[in-house]
């Protein structure tokens, strides 16, 4: 009797050891498979202080592609990720002391949207590492010693514009046009490289080229009113501060109905004929995920050449193709993709 109850109390602890064993076999496997799946969880928090330049579509769309990239990768805002952000207003000053607030806020990362907040990051340290976020020329605007070898602490995404396509799509769509007016900002060095390619490519394609520089966003009204006496067409870089006064130009040009050949595609939503562009919120997705390879140590600025892209999407306006009185051919109607929008001008005047 005593034997067989010693063996019966082995037996049940036997058998519990065994489920146990089997029960934390399955526990393990099944963690395992978790972490597969929600392997962003598990990422050690860090600080990301994003610096962009002003507020325009553009910039605002790729601040929030920044975003997705960054949880694509694992890093989410509010769970182990914290954000600052600072809007520099397109202010120098400004740009200069929130530079020095981020890099305070000991970021793991610091990401510069637009050549301006890029550079006044720049300024502030050599050491915590840089993502660009769509500068146009990062050697050009001093940020990079090279596109493949960047070299010290600075790397990230170039939004380089397919300028050539842009100019050849104006031919097809203005085949009389024989004057280009390109207008940018005398302040911003992301466009100067671009006009000069612009001036090249007008150049090859029969067309005489004049530039129109602004110093502010005070002058872009007389300025594009000057532009619509001189010019058949107005050609826009990837500028911030024509961009963030997009409607004045628009409104202006419209007036004379003359057409606006822009860089991206936020500007033919605001009134633009046409462009070859990027869509800008994958601009900031690439941003985002290179900023997370940082964050997760698989990547070194110095090391990671600039991203950059090799095509664009060719975007037209109908509506103001209508207003411009111009016939969109029947190839670039199959290509591009075709937007409506409510004409400015027009709504204003009635
Ligand atoms: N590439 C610009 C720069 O280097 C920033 C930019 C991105 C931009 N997308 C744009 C400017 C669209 C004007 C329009 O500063």
């Amino acid at each position: 009797m005593k034997n067989k109850g010693l063996i019966a109390s082995v037996a049940v602890i036997l058998l519990f050891l065994g489920a146990t064993f089997v029960y934390q076999l399955g526990m393990r496997s099944g963690t395992n498979q978790a972490s597969e799946t929600s392997e962003p969880v598990e990422k050690a928090e860090k600080t990301v202080g994003i610096l962009q330049f002003v507020s325009h579509e553009a910039l605002d769309a790729i601040t929030e592609g920044i975003k997705e990239g960054l949880k694509e990768s694992g890093y989410t805002e509010g769970d182990n990720l914290t954000i600052e952000f600072q809007n520099g207003q397109a202010d120098q000053s400004k740009l200069a002391t929130m530079s020095q607030q981020l890099l305070n806020k000991d970021a793991d990362v610091l990401v510069g949207v637009a050549t301006p907040a890029a550079q006044a990051l720049a300024n502030v340290t050599q050491d915590v590492p840089i993502v660009l976020g769509a500068v146009t020329d990062p050697v050009g605007a001093n940020l990079v010693a090279d596109m493949d070898q960047p070299g010290g602490n600075i790397t990230g995404v170039s939004d380089k514009a397919p300028v050539a396509a842009q100019i050849k799509l104006a031919k097809d769509l203005l085949p009389e046009a024989k004057t280009v007016g390109i207008l940018y900002s005398s302040t911003e060095d992301n466009s100067k490289y671009q006009v000069a390619e612009a001036e090249a490519a007008a150049e090859e394609n029969g067309l005489t080229s004049k530039s129109y520089a602004v110093p502010s966003s005070n002058e872009i009204a007389q300025m594009v009113q000057v532009m619509a006496r001189e010019v058949d067409f107005i050609y826009i870089p990837l500028d911030n501060t024509i961009a963030n006064a997009m409607q004045t130009v628009v409104q202006e040009a419209n007036k004379s109905k003359t057409p606006i050949i822009t860089s991206v595609d936020t500007m033919v939503e605001q009134g633009g004929l046409a462009t070859v562009g990027q869509d800008q919120f994958t601009i900031g997705v690439e941003t985002g995920k290179m900023v997370a390879a940082i964050l997760d140590g698989t990547a070194e600025p110095a090391t990671t050449p600039i991203y950059t892209f090799s095509d664009g999407e060719t975007i037209i306006n109908e509506t103001q193709a209508q207003l411009l009185g111009i016939t969109i051919p029947e190839n670039l109607k199959d290509e591009a993709k075709l937007i409506t929008t409510t004409p400015e001008s027009e709504a204003s005047d009635e």
